[in-house]
């Protein structure tokens, strides 16, 4: 099966093509990426410091068709070779995900093939399936953490979903995000605080808390750690000196939080494998810290990732999504199809 998938949540403009289909012999999915195409708008919101929605609609709306075209390009396919198409419809920024939705909308009634509707939220989780043949075992752990999302997601089986932790505030992301910005950092924060968290060379003086560390239950909350970062630089005289010490310690109280968390759950729910999704799984010292600490504490855990490239909002996760559903013939009408917040 063929899929396009469509991505306008935020403030990337993503279209893929995505096959899908089940191995012969053992029956497990395979989804293939034919192609990935992302318009990334970082550069045109970096000015204001973050997402402008009115903006990001706009571009979404003159990309859009450029970008599906390319994507069609690149997996050298026409329309009438698609099974279905995929589309976000939430959640995310309303005015752009209407875009992608109408666009799907369009596509469907001109070219007459069905949609399936898409959780954003889900998608990253299913970046996993993509362009792998390593099975997961179930009952299995999801940690997705992007600039919207901090959740734990229990997945007894594909396509069985419980959330057991939600952040109280903050997302990651969002914690990454405003305190790189407090620290004069350029947005998206994360990519930023990694990098000069690899700068800090001396032994670290600063500490800052890890929230909820050790709570009796599977949530986050990344508002306090953002306030006590702002009290440090506010008595620091030099704190613009101290920026790569700043960023180690916010970065890795973060990272603190994600993986004891994580594991702590997938101890209580003998889970199989762990997932990580989201954004924020970019970054490179949380990921190897988690592969380090589950090799150690839960040796007989499946631990996955996506590629890089299918970490950050892309369409290949849409697309991963809709094969399964797809599969199971859940469509929707055109006429029906709605954004969901
Ligand atoms: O999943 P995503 O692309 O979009 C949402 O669905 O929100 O995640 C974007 C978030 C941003 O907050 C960004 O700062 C964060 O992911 N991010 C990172 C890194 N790359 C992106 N956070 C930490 N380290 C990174 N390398
Ligand atoms: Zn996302």
């Amino acid at each position: 099966m063929n899929i396009l998938g469509i991505e306008t949540s935020c403030d990337e403009t993503a279209a893929a093509i995505v096959y899908g289909k089940e191995e012969k012999t053992s029956g497990a999915p395979s989804i293939k990426v034919l192609s990935n195409i992302i318009y990334s708008q970082i550069n045109i919101h970096r000015e204001w410091g973050g997402v402008v929605p009115e903006i990001a609609a706009r571009e979404h709306a003159l990309k859009i068709i450029p970008v599906i075209n390319n994507a069609l390009k690149k997996a050298k396919i026409l329309p009438k070779k698609i099974d279905a198409i995929a589309v976000t419809t939430g959640p995310g920024l309303i005015t752009s995900l209407s875009v992608g939705v109408e666009t799907a909308k369009t596509l469907s009634y001109a070219w007459n093939i069905s949609i399936t509707p898409v959780n954003h939220i889900e998608a990253h989780i299913y970046a996993n399936f993509l362009n792998t043949s390593n099975k997961t075992n179930y009952p299995a752990l999801a940690l997705t953490v992007s600039g919207g999302h901090t959740m734990l997601i229990l997945m007894k089986k594909l396509g069985d979903m419980k959330i057991i932790g939600n952040t109280r505030d903050d997302a990651a992301g969002e914690a990454f995000d405003k305190g790189a910005k407090m620290m004069g950092l350029k947005y998206p924060g994360g990519p930023e605080i990694s990098a000069y968290a690899k700068k800090l060379k001396s032994v670290k003086k600063i500490q800052l808390p890890r929230p909820m560390i050790n709570s009796n239950d599977f949530n986050f909350s990344f508002s306090g750690l953002k306030t006590s970062l702002r009290y440090c630089l506010q008595k620091d005289s030099c704190w613009k000196k101290n920026i790569p010490e700043y960023c180690h310690e916010y970065q890795q109280a973060i990272i603190d939080v994600l993986i004891h968390k994580t594991i702590k759950a997938a101890q209580k729910f003998n889970i199989k494998t762990v997932m990580l999704a989201g954004g924020v799984i970019a970054n490179t010292e949380l990921k190897h810290q988690f592969k380090k600490q589950i090799k150690q504490k839960l040796p007989n855990i499946k631990y996955k990732i996506p590629d890089t490239e299918y970490t950050t909002d892309n369409a290949a996760m849409i697309g991963s999504v809709g094969y399964f559903k797809a599969k199971n013939k859940h469509f929707i009408s055109w006429q029906d199809l709605k954004t969901v917040n």
